[in-house]
Parts: C-alpha cells; sequence; structure tokens
C-alpha cells in the first residue's frame, strides 16, 4: 500500500510525531476508510507492581508506607531514567535482548534533528488486526506497555481518535498519586483513545470512559480491550460510554451501541468520587459545554467529587492581534474562574493547580504549556 497521505486541514498530534516507538504499525482501516495505526507506549514502572503493591502495602508500616510510597519511588524511578539515558544501565528483556528506555527527547534535540526526523508511515499492513498483532505477540502481553490503536493525522472532529500529550500528563499523575484512586469509581470526559482511562483502571475499581462518535467510540473499546491484562491484576475494569456535552440528557437509548443503563447512570451518580479530562479545551463552545456537564453531573452526585482537568496551553499568531495568543487557553481560564466564583447557593467549587514536580511514567516531552488542575466539588445543599 502506498503511504497514507495526510490533508493539510488535519492536525496530528506531537505525541505521535515523536512517539518514542520503534516504528508505527498500521493495522486496518477503520468504519469511515482512515488508517488505524498501533503504538506501543512503555510504562516506566510494571503494572503488576502496582497491582502487588497493595500487599507490599498491607506488610509495610505506616510510616515505611508514607516512604516507599513517594519520595523514594520517585527518587529511584529518575535515577532509573538517568541512568538508561546516560546508557549506563540497560534493561533486559524476557529473551535476553536489550531493550533501552529512551529518555524524552528535549526540545534542542528535536531541532537537531528536526530535519531528519522519521518520517510517519505504517511498514505493514494487514487485513487482519489479529494477524498483524502476533508478530507483536512478546511485547503484547507485556504489563508495562500499553497498546493503543489510534489515526495519525484527523480533522479537528475527529482529534479524539489520536493521543494527545495532556493525557499522559494525567497518566503520570494517576500512577505517581495511584493510592488516592484506588477502589475508586471515575468519570472520563472525552475520553478519546481511551488511554488514561487504561491507566485509570489499572488502580481504580470502575471508570466510565465517555466521548462522542460511535467509531471513535469503538475505537476506545477496543483498546480497552487491548489492555485488558493490565487492568485485570488490580480488578478494575473500563466501561465505554457515550456522553456528549452538547446534550443535557444521558444517552439511554437501548438500539444506541454505548448507551447508559439505568442501573450504570445510579452507580454513577451514587459512587462517582472522580472526573477527569484530557486536553478537553480547543473551542470556546465545547469549553462552555464540558462546564455545562462538569456542574450538571456534580450536582447529582451523592459524594463531592475531586475534577482533574489536564491540558496544553496551545500559542497561534493570530492577524488579529498581530501577536502570539492562546484565546482557547484564556477562555478555559475565564471559565474556571466563573465557577469557582459561582454563588448559587447549591454547590462550592475549590480549584487549585497541580505542580508538575511528580515523575513521568511515560516518554513524552513534559513541556512548560503542559498543566494540571485539580477542583473539589462540593454539595452545599
Ligand atoms: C483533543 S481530544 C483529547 C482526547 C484524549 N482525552 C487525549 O487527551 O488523548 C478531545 C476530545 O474531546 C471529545 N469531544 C469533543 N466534543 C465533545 C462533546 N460534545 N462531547 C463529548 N466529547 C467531546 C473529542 O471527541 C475528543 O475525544
Amino acid at each position: 500500500m502506498d503511504n497514507p497521505t495526510f490533508k493539510s486541514d488535519t492536525v496530528l498530534s506531537d505525541v505521535h510525531v515523536h512517539c518514542p516507538n520503534k516504528r508505527h504499525l498500521m493495522v486496518r482501516l477503520n468504519a469511515v476508510g482512515q488508517p488505524v495505526f498501533l503504538s506501543y507506549f512503555k510504562l516506566l514502572c510494571n503494572t503488576e507492581d502496582l497491582a502487588s503493591e497493595k500487599h507490599v502495602r498491607e506488610a509495610a508500616t505506616a510510616g515505611e508506607d508514607q516512604y516507599r510510597g513517594g519520595d523514594e519511588r520517585c527518587d529511584n524511578l529518575k535515577k532509573e531514567r538517568e541512568l538508561t539515558s546516560e546508557g549506563v544501565e540497560a534493561l533486559l528483556d524476557d529473551d535476553g535482548d536489550l531493550e533501552v528506555v529512551r529518555r524524552p527527547r528535549s526540545a534542542s534535540d528535536l531541532d537537531a534533528e528536526d530535519l531528519s526526523r522519521d518520517r510517519v508511515y505504517p511498514v505493514i499492513l494487514m487485513k487482519g488486526k489479529e494477524d498483524a498483532l502476533e508478530d507483536e505477540e512478546q511485547e503484547c502481553t507485556c504489563s508495562d506497555v500499553v497498546r493503543i490503536e489510534h489515526t495519525m493525522a484527523t480533522p479537528l472532529e475527529d482529534v479524539g481518535k489520536q493521543v494527545w500529550r495532556a493525557a499522559f500528563l494525567l497518566a503520570d499523575y494517576i500512577l505517581f498519586t495511584r493510592d488516592t484512586f484506588r477502589s475508586c469509581l471515575v468519570l472520563e470526559l472525552g475520553g478519546g483513545t481511551g488511554i488514561t482511562s487504561v491507566i485509570m483502571g489499572t488502580v481504580a475499581k470502575r471508570v466510565y470512559c465517555t466521548d462522542v462518535g460511535e467509531d471513535l467510540l469503538a475505537m476506545c473499546e477496543q483498546n480497552v480491550a487491548l489492555n485488558k491484562h493490565l487492568m485485570e491484576p488490580g480488578g478494575g475494569e473500563v466501561k465505554v460510554k457515550e456522553l456528549d456535552w452538547l446534550k443535557d440528557e444521558w444517552c439511554t437509548d437501548p438500539e444506541a451501541p454505548y448507551s447508559w443503563s439505568e442501573e450504570e447512570i445510579a452507580d454513577l451518580h451514587d459512587h462517582c468520587t472522580v472526573i477527569m479530562a484530557a486536553d478537553v479545551f480547543y473551542d470556546d463552545d465545547l469549553t462552555d459545554a464540558l462546564f455545562r456537564t462538569l456542574y450538571r453531573i456534580t450536582r447529582n452526585l451523592r459524594n463531592s467529587c475531586t475534577v482533574y482537568l489536564a491540558l496544553e496551553k496551545r500559542l497561534n499568531f493570530t492577524l488579529r492581534h498581530m501577536d502570539v495568543t492562546c484565546e482557547a487557553y484564556s477562555h478555559f481560564r475565564n471559565t474556571l474562574n466563573d465557577l469557582e466564583n459561582l454563588q448559587d447557593g447549591k454547590m462550592k467549587y475549590t480549584v487549585e493547580p497541580i505542580k508538575l514536580d511528580f515523575c513521568q511514567f511515560l516518554v513524552y516531552e513534559r513541556i512548560e504549556q503542559l498543566e494540571l488542575w485539580k477542583i473539589i466539588a462540593e454539595q452545599l445543599s
């Protein structure tokens, strides 16, 4: 097959441009004829360790536990990453082959390599995805690799079919503070490929990963299935559901493939204590709709809830301003302010930025435009 051509009105996520994978494996065309690729994202820790950590914790004293769970783990990971990036220490896979974890590339590296950067196109095309996966069987079952099907370049309305950097940031935070999410019921808004929900599924009890569009939700469900083995040790599950911020009602039509049952809606209302979203602020109308959805849901929850919003501030040069602006980000900040200052006598929202000094468990550039916000939503009545 010829290299797929990417139209100029499409957008391509930096995650896929700078993807640290050995290669990009195109596995099939999706229902709307877009090439679907399979990427492997290595976790710089092992999900089996995450599951067994519970037993370690139970055996440890409370004081030791705090020590093990926080600074030491961070220091060890940092040390491991430093050693690996210097080439001093290398990892061996099950066959004894060298497996080098590449450090995130810095901006200067990328500038230098810009002209020689790998071109992004498939190396293999097979009709059946099972065939394509067969070659990678070894890697497939690894408990430290997340496998994600995605498209490579999409028009704006299909951006959820790619993985975005803020999803990695949120995944890092989940893995670093995993005890916070242990056994929780979590709702993800605009989950896209489902990568953050999959990571959350390794620690939480149940994750409702939501988005819109049947082909996107099908891709998300496929990714959940591809990574089931990562969630099984901890007993977590991810359910893929439709949730459109532009609609006030839950999709309960039993004919619709990703609709909610009454029991699932009750489950969410009764048990959800965490809501999360990554890279969902790029259009002012959608930002407004998402905040309306957030209000509507948190207002109806039985418990107070913590909301995590990860984003990448995107800078654009506009002719209107003759300057670099970040209008979508400014709108997000204004809306966030409005939420915090809301005085409707029913809800109280407390907003705080989260410092990004936690470890990286995924390989990507932790650029300064990335932000993570925490909102505590409490009912007053
Ligand atoms: C930039 S993508 C981010 C996807 C994923 N969270 C990530 O970071 O990789 C934005 C997501 O918002 C979703 N979205 C856009 N409009 C929406 C709406 N009206 N209701 C629900 N989700 C929506 C898109 O489908 C897409 O998955």
